[in-house]
């Protein structure tokens, strides 16, 4: 298994940690992303179904798709009442022309656009839209930027980096968006950000110790986490969307 495949697994050992610590995404970034009222909507990547709880409601079936069956279990906890499946972005398990938009949160990064593109072609129907979407810490904040730094000393370039949100220009015409806004964290939720990364799933204890201890370091020291939680985490969330003709 390469590093990169045993990264994308990584999620499977981490569904609990990760559906307690990570942001859901903004309500007009959902219904931008969708362009309108699908009928039926894929959820690609669902996770633990950070996407998924805000597609319930504003599409007639949602059909979330995972490789991390545990990632799955926590969703159809969270998200009961949606088709959750088990399969990838290269081999999405849905028939030819089934949904009328393909939403993909936080996870483009992972999949490989060469099979990907053709599979969301396959099963997008005329006038369809591919939705991507990532939630980025905003670095512009001294706190956050070095929280950031903590991180980035693990990440070995495996994070979503800016210059990995690459859409696929060859689906349609591309357009996109930017929304600016804050997730309320405490001690706790900041550890539980932290220990989601696929790149600290994969670590030491001992390395996992020593990253924590940083994040306590940091609360006692940066003016802005001086008073009692909880503190506004701010997110800079970025989506493109891919209308197909
Ligand atoms: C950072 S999580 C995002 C989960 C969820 N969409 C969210 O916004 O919280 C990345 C997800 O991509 C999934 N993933 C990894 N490789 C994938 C692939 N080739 N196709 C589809 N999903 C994949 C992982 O199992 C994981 O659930």
């Amino acid at each position: 298994m390469d590093g990169t495949t045993r990264h994308a697994l990584s999620f499977d050992a981490a569904a609990d940690v990760y559906e307690r610590s990570r942001p859901g995404y903004p309500d007009p970034v959902v219904d931008w992303l969708l362009a309108g009222r699908p009928r039926d909507v894929l959820d690609l990547g669902a996770g633990t179904g950070k996407l998924t709880r805000s597609l319930v409601g504003r599409a007639e079936h949602v059909t979330a798709v995972d490789p991390s069956p545990r990632m799955l279990d926590q969703l159809r906890q969270v998200v009961p009442g949606v088709t959750a499946l088990v399969g990838t972005a290269e081999a999405i398990p849905l028939p030819d022309a089934s949904v009328d938009a393909v939403v993909v949160a936080q996870a483009w990064h992972w999949v490989d656009p060469a099979r990907a593109v053709p599979e969301v072609a396959r099963v997008l129907r005329p006038g369809g839209v591919l939705g991507l979407v990532w939630n980025t810490r905003d670095e512009s904040v001294p706190w956050v930027r070095a929280l950031g730094a903590l991180l980035a000393a693990d990440a070995a370039g495996r994070g979503a980096t800016a210059e990995e949100h690459v859409p696929p220009t060859t689906l349609g015409a591309v357009e996109s968006m930017t929304h600016r806004w804050s997730q309320p964290v405490d001690r706790e939720r900041l550890h539980a950000l932290v220990l989601s990364r696929s790149y600290v799933i994969t670590a030491s204890d001992e390395r996992r110790r020593q990253l924590l201890a940083q994040v306590d370091g940091l609360l006692g020291e940066d003016p802005a986490l001086a008073g009692p939680p909880p503190w506004p985490l701010p997110y800079v969330t970025q989506a493109w969307r891919v209308l197909r003709p």
